[in-house]
C-alpha cells in the first residue's frame, strides 16, 4: 500500500539512480548534444530514435513513444511489476528496503545474508591475524615478501592465512557463537561425510578476501604456497558469492573508474594487487573466469566508456581476451588489448619492469583489429624452412581477419544505427534479442543433442520467427529422428545458401555454455514469450481496425487479443 514512508523511498530511489548508468547496462547510449541516444529496446529500429534526459531522469523513444522514468524503464525491459523494480532498484543501488515492504521471505533472506556477510567478515579478520600475528603464518609471509608484497599491501588487501590444521577457523568461530551450518552455508567449512561436525574448506593457503561494490566481504580465493593443485581454490556458490558477477578488487577501483572513465581488467588476484598497489587503481580482477556480461555491467555502471584487456599474453589468455572482447563491444564500450611481452602476466611484468612500463603499456594498446592480425600472425612459426611460405599464409590470413572485421563491423552499425538502410523493408523482422534466443538455441542443439526432442516437444515451427532459422531447426529435428549425424560443417551442406550461411553465423558467435538445462528453458520461455508479442500485437492492431470500420467481429479479435494477454502472463510467471 502507498504510504508516506514508501512514497519517500520511491523518492530517495529515484534521485539515487542515475538514469544514464542504469539504462546503459541495457542499450548502447552515446552523447549528442545533452541527451543521450540509442536505439529503442522496445521496438525494431535501426537507427537511434531512443533519447534519455539526464536532468530530467526521463527517457523517450521517437519511434514508439515509449517514455518515461527510471522504473518505467526497468518495468518494460525486465517485465516487473513496480513492486519488483523497486526491489530490484534498491538492491542495485545497495539501499536498504523500509521494513513495511519487505515479505517474510525477504526478511528471512535478510537474516540469511547477513549471518553470511558477518561469517565472512569474521573469517577474514581471523585469517587476517593468523597471517599477521602468529606462527601459522610464517611461512605465507616469507612467500608474501618473496613476491614483493609489503606489510601495507597485506593491510590494504587484508591478506590472510588458513592454517594447515583441519577446523582452526570453524572451531574459533563457532567459540564467537556463529552457527556451523551458517559456515557451512557461507562455503567456510564442509560438512564431514562421516560424523558429526564440520571441517575448514580452507587449509594451509594465503587468503584473498573478495568484496562486493558495497565493501562487503562475500568470499575468498586460496593459494598454495608450493606447486600443488588446485593452485586456487575458491569460495563455492552461495547467496552472496556468484563469481561470474564479482570482480576482485571492484570496491577500490569504483570511484577511480567512474573518475577517469577507464577501467583495466586482470585474470589474478596477485595481477590486481600487482597494479592497485603500484598506483593503478582502476584496476580489477575477474576471478578466473571468462569475462561476463555482468561483469562488463557493473563498469559501465562505474561510468567506465574504454575497458583495457590485459590478460595472459599465453594462448588461453588470448582466447579469454577475444570472448572478453565481444562480451565488452555488445555493451558499446570502447575495447583496448595491452599485449605484455615475453609471456608474462602484469604481476611479473611490473615487478620486473616497473609500473611506468606498464603504462606505456597502457598507452601503446591495441584497437580490436590490430589484435586480431596480431593474434593471427603470432599464431604461425615463422622459424624453419619454411618461413617465407608461412608469411605469404599469413598475409590471406591478415585480409580474411580484416574482412572478418570489417563485416563484423558492418553488422555492429547496422544494430547501433547504420543509416543507409530501409526500415521498411526490416518491419517484419523480428528484434534482436529474438534473433539471438533463436540462434542460441540452435547452437545448444548442436553442443549437446539431447537437447533437440525437448526442443521439438516445446517449440512448434511457428514459434520461430527467423525463416532461415526455422528451416535450419527443422533439419535438425529431421536429422535427428533418423539418426543421422550433426556435424555442423557436415550439415551446412544440406542446407540451402542462405540458411548455411546463417548456421555458420551460429557456429562462431560467443556462447558461454553453463547450466545448459536452464539455459534451454530460458531461451524456450524468451523465444514463446516474443511470438506471442508478435501475435498480441496484430489481433489488437485487427481488433482496433474493426472497431474502426464499426464491424462487431472485433469482439472476436479483442477475446482474442485477451486470451494471448493471459497466456503471455501465465508464462511471464512460470
Ligand atoms: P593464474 O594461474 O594465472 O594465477 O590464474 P595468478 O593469478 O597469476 O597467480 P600466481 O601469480 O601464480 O600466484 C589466474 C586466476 O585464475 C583463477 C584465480 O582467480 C587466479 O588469480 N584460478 C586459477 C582459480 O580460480 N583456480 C586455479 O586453480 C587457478
Ligand atoms: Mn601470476
Amino acid at each position: 500500500m502507498r504510504d508516506s514512508v514508501y512514497d519517500g523511498f520511491i523518492e530517495k530511489l529515484r534521485a539515487a539512480s542515475d538514469i544514464v548508468n542504469i539504462i546503459s547496462e541495457y542499450v548502447p547510449l552515446k552523447k549528442r548534444g545533452r541527451n543521450y541516444w540509442g536505439c529503442c529496446p522496445f521496438h525494431h529500429e535501426k537507427t537511434p530514435s531512443f533519447s534519455v534526459t539526464p536532468d530530467k531522469g526521463f527517457f523517450y523513444c521517437f519511434g514508439c513513444q515509449a517514455g518515461g522514468n527510471v522504473f518505467n524503464f526497468l518495468m518494460r525491459v525486465e517485465n516487473l511489476d513496480f513492486p519488483e523494480v523497486v526491489k530490484l532498484l534498491a538492491n542495485k543501488l545497495g539501499i536498504p528496503l523500509p521494513e513495511k515492504e519487505k515479505s517474510a521471505r525477504d526478511r528471512q533472506m535478510e537474516r540469511e545474508m547477513a549471518n553470511l556477510y558477518h561469517a565472512n567478515e569474521t573469517a577474514r579478520d581471523f585469517f587476517h591475524s593468523c597471517l599477521v600475528n602468529t606462527s601459522y603464518g610464517k611461512d605465507a609471509r616469507e612467500y608474501l615478501a618473496a613476491r614483493g608484497i609489503t606489510a601495507q599491501t597485506i593491510e590494504t588487501f587484508k591478506l590472510g592465512y588458513s592454517p594447515t590444521a583441519w577446523d582452526k577457523l570453524s572451531t574459533a568461530l563457532t567459540a564467537r557463537g556463529l552457527q556451523p551450518d551458517v559456515l557451512v552455508k557461507a562455503g567456510l567449512a564442509v560438512k564431514r561425510s562421516s560424523g558429526e561436525g564440520v571441517y575448514d574448506r580452507f587449509r594451509g593457503r594465503i587468503m584473498f578476501p573478495i568484496a562486493d561494490v558495497h565493501g562487503r566481504v562475500v568470499g575468498f580465493g586460496g593459494r598454495v604456497l608450493d606447486a600443488s593443485q588446485p593452485k586456487y581454490l575458491n569460495t563455492p556458490e552461495t547467496p552472496v558469492f556468484n563469481k561470474r558477477q564479482l570482480l576482485y578488487g571492484y570496491d577500490l577501483a569504483n570511484q577511480f573508474i567512474r573518475q577517469s572513465g577507464k577501467a583495466v581488467v586482470v585474470e589474478g588476484y596477485m595481477d590486481l594487487i600487482a597494479l592497485q598497489s603500484n598506483g593503478i587503481m582502476n584496476a580489477v580482477a575477474s576471478l578466473g573466469t571468462a569475462f561476463t556480461l555482468d561483469q562488463a555491467r557493473k563498469l559501465v555502471r562505474s561510468r567506465a566508456t574504454e575497458i583495457y584487456f590485459a590478460y595472459d599474453s599465453d594462448a588461453a589468455g588470448q582466447e579469454a581476451t577475444v570472448r572478453a572482447l565481444s562480451t565488452v563491444k555488445s555493451l558499446g564500450l570502447n575495447v583496448r588489448v595491452i599485449a605484455i611481452p615475453d609471456g608474462k602476466d602484469p604481476d611479473e611484468f611490473v615487478r620486473r619492469h616497473g609500473v611506468e612500463a606498464f603504462n606505456s603499456l597502457l598507452d601503446t594498446s591495441q584497437g580490436l583489429l590490430e589484435y586480431r592480425v596480431r593474434c593471427a600472425i603470432e599464431s604461425s612459426d615463422y622459424s624453419g624452412l619454411d618461413g617465407k611460405v608461412a608469411v605469404t599464409i599469413d598475409e590471406s590470413a591478415i585480409r580474411a581477419e580484416i574482412r572478418k572485421y570489417i563485416a563484423q563491423e558492418k553488422k555492429d552499425k547496422n544494430v547501433n544505427g547504420g543509416k543507409n538502410i530501409n526500415i521498411s523493408s526490416l518491419s517484419q523482422r523480428p528484434g534482436q534479442r529474438t534473433v539471438v534466443a533463436e540462434r542460441q538455441i540452435i547452437r545448444l542443439m548442436f553442443e549437446d543433442n539431447s537437447v533437440i526432442p525437448y526442443v521439438q516437444a516445446q517449440l512448434s515451427d511457428d514459434d520461430i520467427q527467423g525463416r532461415q532459422r526455422r528451416i535450419i531447426i527443422k533439419l535438425i529435428i529431421d536429422a535427428y529422428n533418423m539418426g543421422k549425424s550433426l556435424i555442423p560443417d557436415v550439415f551446412t551442406l544440406t542446407l540451402p545458401e542462405e540458411a548455411a550461411n546463417e548456421l555458420s553465423n551460429i557456429m562462431v558467435m560467443d556462447l558461454e555454455v553453463g547450466d545448459i538445462a536452464r539455459m534451454v528453458d530460458d531461451l524456450i520461455k524468451a523465444i514463446r514469450l516474443a511470438r506471442l508479442k508478435v501475435l498480441l500485437e496484430e489481433h489488437s492492431l485487427r481488433a482496433h481496425e474493426l472497431e474502426r470500420m464499426g464491424d462487431s467481429n472485433f469482439l472476436q479479435e479483442l477475446a482474442e487479443s485477451q486470451r494471448i494477454q493471459d497466456e503471455i502472463s501465465k508464462l511471464r510467471l512460470s
